[in-house]
Parts: structure tokens; sequence; C-alpha cells
């Protein structure tokens, strides 16, 4: 059964139960309080008639005095009997007489005392052919002789009840209509008590069920500052390490993945080299000597260049392959990245000049130096450039910007080479670092592979930026010296 429901019954239950016991209780001391009430002005009433026919009753002149109360007989007061000392009666309303039981006798004790009473409720049978009666309130209360203590007689009177039932009635349903309205909100005021407390915990299910399913991506929105608000919050934390351990664990996994293709790769490209550049040295050296030879006509020599440029791409091939696959010691110096940056920016002049293209650029003032092998970081330099150079339509721009990085890490120097060509497309851009990924006709597809290898061996890193402008833009992040 839902938490919710349980709290609902559970308060309902204890409401319901609260509701009538204090009810109970007020309503017994209501009716107590209206039975008193009709007791003492049924003892005033009889007091007060008693008064108004006192002359009469000392005389012993019952005539006036049935005459009166005959008069007085209505709804309420139902009967009226005067008893003398003999309890005897001396007077009473017609109607009365004929009921012999409660005429005939006073119902006082003789030795009574001044303030005493007597009081009995009983059924009067109206009508006994079909049972029905009245209820009725009796009391009795002594007459002394005005001035003295002797008792004349005494004067017996009967009350309707019906007056006091209808009261009781009134003041139950009263108390019924405020007990259920009281049990209403009480019920209404704990089911928006169970929402409070049951919403946030149904959000919590939601998050841990997703969790279970493996989404740790789920934020649980609660922010009340009481249990539930804290449990949440560790609840967050607590996906938020998870999903963290998982990226770690997936970025784990791609580098171990990474690892072995690289260590594949490396296998595959040594039996290759080896198989392929011994018999390759023996074709070159043999179309050099054919070349060598006088009775060559233009077209076998034409078909022999073509040859010897095919073999001179497989070398290249090769070679790259081999340096991509090799992992050398790194040579360190400290070197300034201004002066790396120029001596790349030289070996590709000839290159930007073919292609009319503008090179700027931007140094930060007082970079430090940095902790590289220099040869290795001109190669990354160059990839790059080659790649830029190649991207750029005639005419085009590069641009190399300098500047240091301090973060929370250290410093870092950063190498930023931007380009005005078209751009990396997005759906490309996941795979430009991946072995072989090449969009070129003529590309091996290891300028970026191999960039990215030597600077990881530096503790760098290398990406791909959104560039402000069109093309592409490549961050190269190389760590001061104090780091390593
Ligand atoms: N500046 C650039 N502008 C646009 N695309 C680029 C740029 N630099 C790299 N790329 C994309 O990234 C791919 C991979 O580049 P990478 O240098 O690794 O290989 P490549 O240039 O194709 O071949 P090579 O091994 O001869 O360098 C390229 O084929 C190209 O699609
Ligand atoms: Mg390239």
């Amino acid at each position: 059964m839902p938490l919710r429901t349980r709290f609902m019954i559970y308060v309902t239950a204890l409401l319901g139960g609260l509701v009538v016991l204090v009810l109970f209780l007020i309503e017994h001391r209501e009716v107590r309080a209206i039975f008193e009430e009709h007791k003492n002005r049924g003892i005033l009433t009889a007091e007060y008639i008693a008064q108004l026919n006192y002359d009469s009753v000392i005389f012993f002149d019952n005539e006036p005095v049935e005459e009166d109360i005959n008069k007085r007989i209505d709804n309420n007061l139902i009967y009226v009997i005067f008893y003398d000392r003999e309890n005897k009666p001396f007077a009473a309303n017609d109607f009365i007489k004929g009921y012999y039981d409660i005429y005939a006798d006073s119902n006082l004790d003789p030795e009574v005392e001044k303030g005493d009473y007597f009081l009995e409720l009983k059924n009067i049978a109206t009508e006994k052919k079909t049972g029905r009666y009245l209820r009725v309130m009796e009391i009795e209360v002594p007459i002394y002789v005005e001035g003295s203590s002797t008792k004349w007689g005494s004067i017996k009177i009967g009350l309707s009840l019906e007056e006091m039932q209808a009261e009781e009635r009134k003041t139950r349903l009263m108390l019924i209509l405020i007990g259920c309205s009281g049990l209403l909100i009480g019920v209404g005021g704990a089911a928006l008590m169970a929402r409070r407390i049951t919403k946030p915990l149904d959000k919590l299910v939601d998050g841990t069920v997703k969790i279970s399913k493996g989404d740790f991506s789920q934020a649980i929105d609660i922010d009340t500052q009481d249990e539930i608000g804290e449990l949440a919050q560790s609840f967050n934390e607590m996906s938020q390490q998870l999903q963290l351990t998982r990226k770690r664990m997936e970025a784990a996994n791609r580098r171990l993945i990474q690892a072995e293709k690289l260590a594949s790769i490396g296998r595959i490209s040594a039996s290759i080299a080896h198989e392929i550049r011994n018999p390759l040295t023996s074709v070159k050296l043999n179309i050099q000597k054919v070349m060598e030879s006088e009775d060559l006509d233009d077209i076998d020599k034409e078909h022999l260049d073509i040859s010897q440029e095919g073999i001179g791409h497989i070398e290249n091939f090769i070679k790259e392959l081999l340096n991509f696959t090799r992992v050398s010691e790194l040579q360190l110096n400290f070197f300034s990245v201004e002066q790396i940056v120029d001596e790349s920016i030289k070996m590709i002049r000839n290159t930007l000049k073919l292609k009319d293209v503008e090179l700027a650029k931007e140094v930060q003032e007082r970079l430090p130096q940095v902790l590289v092998d220099g040869d290795k970081i001109r190669q990354v330099l160059l990839n790059i450039l080659h790649n830029a150079c190649e991207a750029v339509d005639k005419g085009g721009k590069i641009t190399i910007a300098l500047s240091l990085l301090k973060g929370r890490r250290g410093q870092k120097v950063r190498i930023r080479i931007s380009d005005n060509g078209p751009g990396i497309p997005k759906k490309n851009k996941e795979n430009i670092f991946e072995p072989f990924y090449t969009t070129k006709s003529t590309g091996i597809g290891l300028g970026l592979a191999n960039a990215r290898k030597i600077i990881v061996q530096h503790k760098g890193s290398i990406h791909d930026v959104e560039n402000e402008g069109s093309g592409a833009c490549f961050d190269i992040l190389i760590p001061c010296e104090e780091e390593k």
C-alpha cells in the first residue's frame, strides 16, 4: 500500500477517534447543563405558581386555585397538583385527575426540609390505545406558611420534556456538524501534509529507479530545508559522483582501446615496412640504374619517372607510418615556444609563398620557457600548419597566437593555430585525431594522430575549438616546467 494512503488512513483514524471522544465529552456536559437548566426552571415555576395561589391555598379555597392552574396548562406545563399537609390532593388541573397514579399521592418525604425537592422523569400515556405517551419531568416542592417553618403542603408540576429533548437534539446536531467539519478540515490538512511529505519521496523514488537503469544525469529538484532536502542533496551528489566515475571509466576504456589499436597498428606497420622496404630499395636502385642507360627514349624515361615518383610516395608513407608507431624517448630541453614557432614557419615558408598565404603571429609578453623535445613540437606545429595551408584558398590567412594560461593545476602555454579555410564539419570532428582518418585524396591521415601522440607524451593536450570566424582552430596546451 502506498505511503500516502497509509498515512491518510492512520491520520483519519486518529482524528476520527479524537473527534468522537471530544464530542462525547462535550455532549455529556451540554446535556447535563440543559437538564439542570430545565430542572431549575421547573422548581422556579412550581414555587411561582404556589406563590401566586398562596392566599387561596392558606384558606383551603381550592376553586380559584383550580381555575388559575387550568388556565396555566399549556403544551409545556402538563399538570399542577397541590397537596395538603396530609399529602392528600387539594387542587389540580382537570386533565391530570384522570391519571390516578400521578394525582393520588404526593412524593415528598414527610421529613422534607426547606430547599428540598422531588424530581422524577416519567411517561404519561396520552392515548392508551395507540400507545402514544408524553415524556414528563415531574417536580414537587414543599409549600411553607409564610414567616414560619411549618409545612403547609406541597405543589407537584409536570413539565413536558419535548422542549428539552428538542434542545438536546439541536445541540447534538450542532456538535456532529462541528465534528464533521473538524474532521474534514483535519483530513484535508493531513492530505496536504501527506502530499508535501510524499511528493519529494516520489521524486526520490523516480530518481533511484532512473539511476538503477543507468541514467545518472538526473538531479532531484528538492530544496526543502529538512531531512528529505538533505537526502535529495546527498542523492544528487551521489549521482554526480556516479556520472563522473562512469565518464572516467569510459575515457579509460577509450584510452585502452586506442592503446590496443595503436599497438596492433604498430605491429602490422613494422612487419609491412620490413617486407616492403628491402624489395622497394632494390626496385629503386634498379630503376636508377636503367635510367642511367643512354639508350632510353623519352617515353621510357617518362614511365620510369612516374615509377620513381610512386616509389617516393610509398617511401613517404612508410616513413610516416614508422614515425607514428615508434615510441621514442623525448629529448627534453628548455625552449622558448616562440623560437620553435619561428623555426616551423621558416620550414613551411615556401609552401605558404606558393599559395600566397598570409601568416600572422601574436605573442603574449614574457612567456616562460617550456621543457620539451624541440624537434617533436616542431613536427606537431608543421603537421597543423600543413593542414591549415591545405585548407585555405589562395591568398588565405593563418594565425598563430601564443599566450599563457594560469589555472588551478599550474601554468600552461597555449599555441592557438587558426585559419580562414572551410573549417571542419561537425560530423568529422570526433574522427580527425584517429589514425588513418583523412578526407583528402592524397592524405594518409596520420598528421593529427601523430601530433596528439607527441603532445600527450609531453603531458599536454591538443583539441580543435570553435573558431570565432569561419575555418578551423586548434589549441595546443603545454604545461610549464613547474608542473612536470
Ligand atoms: N585546418 C583544417 N581545416 C579543415 N579540415 C582539417 C584541418 N586540419 C585537419 N583537417 C581534417 O582532419 C583530417 C585529418 O588530418 P590529418 O592531418 O590527420 O590527416 P591528413 O591531413 O588528411 O593527412 P596527412 O597524414 O597527410 O596529414 C583531414 O583529412 C581534414 O579532413
Ligand atoms: Mg595533415
